[in-house]
């Protein structure tokens, strides 16, 4: 007999006992019992009965796989890897109210304008608002069909009679499966019911995308839960005071992790963005001491963004380091290493590092254009106008070469930039106009574009 377990509802922590306070949280009254789930491991041991001989397959096979279904949204096929794959667990994530219900209405009116069959399953809104919303956004003669429900086995009862091809889920949090005794909401109630889903999804073909909402401070009751269970997790992002908005993929069973998609929230819904540069850029005035721009690439595609510092003397006996869309750990590298191998001290300091637009990086290949716009702060030193940064640097102070050189050469190229600063050592771009400088380590960089330093 398989020992009995024990989680808390609020923080999900598991105990092998039952006690009247969680040690993970300090809630108290929160653990409770694991209901066993409906599709999941047995009770008991396995024993000496024997079982099914399943059937093997090869790996290679003639049949052929089938077709991924595109919404014609081409930022949200993108992401998705090309398409959507049938059978699939998709999980949306994203703060409340930053569009997720939006993009997602959009998306199922996409789907079934392609003759896709799309079931929008609504816990947080009635039917009344989603169709009110619909008509705002143009989508109401899509042949999308809607329900207002939260009980996990009424939903999956319309599933097996209405066989969709589509089925998005809106919330996961506000599901709720009746063989799980704790609120909607609750870690276990989420976890449950994301399994029932996915394990739907994989037994009927049906794709299901999930609508997860995480919250600044924490993951508790979050969708994190559930990553590990779905083929694919997507979050969407974005500054609240910013138009853009941001689908990203950070796990991708079936495509390439870390691609991003680009929207703009405008009065009619969501809006492609599919010059994602431009957008980033277009605020950018004059260049000014402590704004440089990054060529990046995300996931396969060559993004152009503006990095700004500021550098002051700090009133204060711990300097802030303040960064918005990057590390904070790798701008705390970088400051080291300019100090350690090029003499530049940042004590006494304040550094705020921002990333433009509401867009976070991630790259590593980011660090020599922190390191500029740092630079150019400290010094009050413009960089020449129209030039592009990128490289990674390493402890020694050496500057490594960047992947995709070529790629990110040709976008800044694109966008009307004349110059580009990247390590020495990567591949020579062919094709493109710019001119390179190629500095070899760091002090080299400094010594050329900020004097000595
Ligand atoms: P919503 O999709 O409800 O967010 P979520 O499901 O992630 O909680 O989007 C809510 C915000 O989007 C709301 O603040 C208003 C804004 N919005 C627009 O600006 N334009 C629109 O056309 C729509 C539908 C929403
Ligand atoms: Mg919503």
């Amino acid at each position: 007999m398989a020992k009995p377990s024990f989680s808390c509802s609020a923080c999900g922590a598991s105990f092998t006992k039952w006690s009247g306070r969680c040690e993970g949280c300090g809630e108290w009254n929160t653990i409770s019992q694991d209901a066993g789930l409906s599709v999941g491991p047995a009770k008991t041991s396995l024993g000496a009965k024997r079982g099914r001989a399943v059937t093997l397959t090869d790996l290679a096979s003639d049949e052929t796989p089938p077709p991924r279904a595109c919404s014609g949204i081409d930022e949200l096929d993108r992401v998705l890897g090309g398409g959507l794959v049938p059978a699939s667990a998709i999980l949306v994530g994203g703060d409340p109210g930053i569009g997720k219900s939006t993009l997602l209405l959009q998306a199922a009116a996409a789907f079934a304008r392609k003759g896709l069959k799309t079931l929008y399953v609504s816990g947080e809104e009635a039917s009344a608002q989603v169709r009110m919303r619909a008509r705002r956004l143009g989508l109401a003669d899509a042949p999308v069909q809607l329900a207002a429900e939260t009980n996990l086995r009424d939903i999956l009862t319309t599933l097996e009679a209405e066989k969709p091809g589509l089925v998005i889920i809106d919330s996961i949090q506000t599901m709720w499966a009746d063989n799980v005794d704790s609120a909607p909401g609750s870690v276990s109630q989420v976890r449950a019911s994301a399994h029932e889903l996915t394990t739907f999804a994989k037994r009927t073909g049906v794709s299901v995308i999930m609508v997860g909402h995480v919250t600044k401070d924490g993951q508790i009751a979050g969708p994190r839960v559930v990553e590990h269970m779905v083929d694919t997790v997507l979050y969407f992002e974005g500054e609240r005071g910013h138009q853009f908005r941001i689908l990203r993929s950070v796990k991708n069973r079936f495509g390439a992790a870390d691609e991003i998609g680009v929207f703009e929230m405008t009065g009619a819904g969501l809006a492609e963005v599919t010059n994602p540069s431009a957008l980033f850029l277009s605020e950018r005035g004059t260049p000014s001491p402590g704004s440089v721009v990054f060529a990046g690439i995300e996931g396969t595609r060559p993004v152009l963004v503006e990095l700004q510092a500021l550098v002051a003397p700090s009133p204060h006996s711990q300097p802030r380091r303040t960064v918005v869309g990057w590390d904070g750990g790798r701008l705390a590298m970088i400051l080291a290493v300019l100090e350690a191998r090029c003499g530049i001290p940042f004590a006494g300091l304040d550094v705020y590092l921002n990333v433009a637009g509401g867009l976070k990086i991630s790259e590593p290949a980011a660090d020599l254009a922190v390191a500029a716009a740092l630079l150019s702060a400290r010094e009050d030193q413009a960089l020449p106008a129209d030039t592009v940064v990128f490289g990674e640097i390493s402890l020694s102070g050496a500057l490594r070469p960047a992947s995709q050189t070529e790629n990110r050469l040709k976008e800044a190229q694109k966008l009307g930039f004349t110059s580009a600063i990247a390590p020495a050592g990567g591949k020579t771009a062919v094709g493109t106009d710019i001119a390179l400088k190629r500095p070899s380590d760091l002090v080299g960089f400094v010594g050329e574009f900020f004097g000595a330093g």
